[in-house]
């Protein structure tokens, strides 16, 4: 597609899509819920369809109409086994979390997904469903498709985990509740925790000290009422877009406030960014706020430590900001964006390079010096949803006409995303 950008503002008042974690795990767990889960502003992109998908073909009655989403849930011994391989699109969250709950079932089943899923790294979730007696296995011992195997010795154990993964962390959790006993799992950083919250509001027993995750198998989750905030990770753009384009004033409603999620809030605000929220309240265990932001002219800032778990995918969209910024930006710790959808440290060095900002990777981030134009360019999004999205933003702030390549990879996490963008530039 092509972007006419270099005059554009974002003004209005929009609402935030659901929040693509929880709606993947609002589905699994209600799933292998006792009872039943309604679940409301669920987020239809295609990764959390994905997972719907995964669960009907293992028999479990789920009904779609428009955000609101009906699970009969089964129980967890009540999933039936698929008659063909269980297929997850471009989604690393349900390959990850669910291969928690196939290790707990006893019938043989396959997962995998598209080519990015097929190189995506899983001996992260290997290791520790193997130790806690799983038998799964990937090609070459890593790789999607992975095959489990029933066991029928699954145990609970005490895990130290070397990478902050809320993906490994929850798929330890999911099989844990087909365990007899107490798992631990300690965390090197805290990271997202919509696991534990939602295991919590459905009646688990799980605690958390500090850095680490228990839970205790005796008690089973219990299908409930759930209502979905909005992700913080697709308003990003347009937050980003509203403080680095002229003139631009936006208000998004309904957002997901975690702590563990709002790492890009602190860091814009450090940068200088006009952003204010209000109307803090709770549902199911989440935090909620509106968010107004304008226009505000950034100043590069130093981004490391235990923030990165808490803005990971956020980082292309910073920087996008950090490009738009005056100063140095450097963003370090944060080499796991090596291995997400696509090598996002790459695209992003490569894309905001060829429009013309003096920016550079390093061994674990970036080093960016913000320039005040960018220049429009070609764009490679590798088709990666959050590339794809941040470079729109980019082209939208860049003079002249900036081709993008591929758009398609959006609607995994954002189907509305240029429905909302066409309601703030008009
Ligand atoms: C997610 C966790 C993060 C994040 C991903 C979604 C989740 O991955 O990048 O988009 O829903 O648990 P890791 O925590 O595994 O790095």
């Amino acid at each position: 597609m092509n972007i006419k950008g270099g005059n554009i503002s974002l003004n209005g008042e929009i609402d935030a899509p659901g929040d693509k974690s929880i709606s993947h795990r609002a589905i699994m767990l209600g799933a292998i819920s006792e009872g039943k889960t309604v679940i409301y502003n669920f987020l239809l992109g295609d990764d959390c369809i994905n997972t719907i998908n995964c669960f009907k073909d293992m028999g479990v009655n789920i009904e779609v109409d428009n955000t609101k989403v009906v699970i009969e849930g089964v129980g967890l011994n009540g999933l039936k086994k698929p008659v063909k391989e269980l297929y997850v699109g471009n989604s690393g969250t349900t390959i990850r979390i669910i291969s928690g709950i196939l290790s707990g079932l006893d019938f043989k089943s396959t997962i995998t997904g598209d080519k990015s899923i097929q190189k995506r790294p899983m001996k992260r979730i290997i290791e520790p469903l193997s130790q806690m007696g799983a038998n799964i296995k990937g090609k070459n011992g890593e790789y999607p498709p992975l095959i489990i195997t029933p066991s029928e010795k699954i145990q609970p154990i005490t895990y130290y985990q070397k990478i902050a993964s809320a993906q490994v962390k929850s798929s330890i959790m999911f099989l844990s509740l087909y365990t007899k006993g107490e798992t631990r799992i300690v965390q090197p950083i805290k990271s997202r925790d919509h696991t534990e919250k939602m295991m919590k509001y459905f009646g688990v027993n799980v605690k958390e000290e500090e850095n680490s995750v228990i839970i205790d198998s005796k008690e089973k989750p219990i299908g409930k009422e759930i209502f979905v905030p909005g992700d913080i990770s697709s308003i990003a753009f347009f937050m980003v877009g509203a403080l680095i384009l002229k003139d631009s004033h936006v208000i998004i409603r309904n957002v997901g406030f975690n702590v563990t999620r709002i790492g890009i809030i602190d860091v814009l605000k450090d940068m200088g960014g006009n952003i204010k929220t209000y109307n803090f309240r709770e549902v199911n265990n989440e935090p909620l706020v509106d968010i107004e932001v304008k226009t505000t002219k950034l100043k590069g800032v130093d981004i490391e430590g235990d923030i990165i778990p808490r803005l990971i995918d956020e980082i292309p969209i910073i920087a996008v900001a950090a490009a738009c910024a005056e100063g140095i930006t450097v963003i370090k710790n944060a080499e796991e964006l090596k291995v997400k959808e696509s090598n996002r440290l790459k695209a992003m060095v490569d894309n905001l390079s060829s429009m013309g900002v003096d920016i550079m990777e390093t061994k674990d981030g970036m080093i960016i010096n913000g320039t005040t134009e960018l220049k429009a360019s070609k764009i490679e999004t590798y088709t990666d949803h959050r590339i794809a999205m941040s470079m729109i933003i980019a082209g939208l702030k860049a003079e002249g006409v900036t081709e993008i390549d591929d758009i398609s990879s959006i609607k995994t996490s954002y189907p509305d995303f240029f429905k909302t963008l066409n309601e703030l530039i008009n």
